[in-house]
């Protein structure tokens, strides 16, 4: 039967993207946060991101009406209960994706599959908060989720064929390209990633260029779409930084440890656009 329902769990930048994905894939999709203002929040974003296509000519009403006629949003973790595969976007901290994790498995049907969307922590370990690890799997999308096309699945210990093989299908359906990679700190992704918009930190932190030099650099001399800067306050300060913690924790190796300036915007509450205020300001 293949995977019809879904519940996004968080309805931030990654959730809602993957929520307007699912959806534009025939998905009926449960867009759930803890808190009400955010899921419609997140349900607004969708519909904001399905309005510019529409602007530009590639979406109808029609489409988009009946794209989000599959959304649903509820703060009830138990209105979850239901679907085949429940893929969790909350934030990139152990303790709160193991506490939901365990939630879920609780309050899921048994044949459920719980996919984690985390972008560095060990799914062996998060699996270990369930009952069912054999139906525990990464499945890491990058952001903005409609318009790029790599998922990363990763397989913790126990993760079955069985598992894997939906994701791979799922993904597939979706209009993703997978790539398995294996269950290490940070994955593929961002272990090469965070290195970088770290080291793009460190070079304004000491003083070699502001942050619009070091953004030209990278897009006028490497051909990125966005500078390392630019994309470190888009994808979020505090996520950078969590990641990059995790790596250092996990490899105990020096190159990886998080610059000063990173951790402090943090501190402040400079968390990227998400807040108006990261390395750059948002209007
Ligand atoms: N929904 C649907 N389509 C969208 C969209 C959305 N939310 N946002 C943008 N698009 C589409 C636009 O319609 C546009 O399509 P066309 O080219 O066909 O007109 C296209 O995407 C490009 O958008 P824009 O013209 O508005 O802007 P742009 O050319 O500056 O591109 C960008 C924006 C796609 C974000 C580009 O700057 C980019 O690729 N940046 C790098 C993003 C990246 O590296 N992401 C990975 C981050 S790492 C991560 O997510 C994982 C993690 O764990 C941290």
């Amino acid at each position: 039967m293949g995977i019809q329902t879904a519940a996004v769990l968080g309805a931030g930048q990654m959730g809602s993207g993957i929520a307007q994905t699912l959806a534009g894939s025939g998905i009926a999709v449960l867009l759930y946060d803890l808190n009400r203002n955010a899921a419609a929040l997140g349900l607004k974003r969708i519909g904001d991101s399905l309005n510019l296509l529409i602007g530009k000519g590639k979406m109808e009403d029609k489409q988009r009406s009946l794209l989000l006629s599959r959304i649903t949003i509820s703060t009830e973790l138990a209105d979850a209960q239901a679907a085949d595969l429940v893929i969790e976007a909350a934030p990139e901290r152990m303790a709160i994706k193991k506490e939901l994790l365990a939630e879920l498995d609780r309050v899921c049907s048994p044949h459920t599959i719980l996919a984690t969307n985390t972008s560095s922590l060990s799914i062996t370990e998060l699996a270990s908060a369930t009952g069912r690890p054999s139906l525990v799997i990464g499945m890491h999308f990058m952001n903005p989720v409609p318009v790029m096309p790599l998922v990363e699945i990763i397989r913790g210990l126990e993760t079955s064929d069985a598992t894997y093989d939906q994701i791979r299908q799922l993904s597939l359906a979706i209009g993703k390209t997978p790539v398995e990679v294996r269950d290490f700190p940070g994955f593929v992704s961002n272990r090469i990633l965070m290195l970088m918009i770290n080291e793009a930190i460190f070079t304004v932190y000491e003083g070699v260029a502001t942050p619009e030099a070091v953004d030209e650099v990278m897009k006028l001399g490497m051909k990125h779409p966005m500078g390392p800067i630019a994309l470190a306050d888009f994808i979020g300060l505090d996520t950078c930084l969590a990641i990059m913690e995790t790596l250092h924790h996990g490899f105990g190796d020096s190159k990886y440890r998080p610059c000063p300036l990173l951790s402090q915007h943090v501190k402040a509450g400079w968390l990227g656009r998400k807040t108006g205020r990261g390395f750059y300001i948002y209007p």
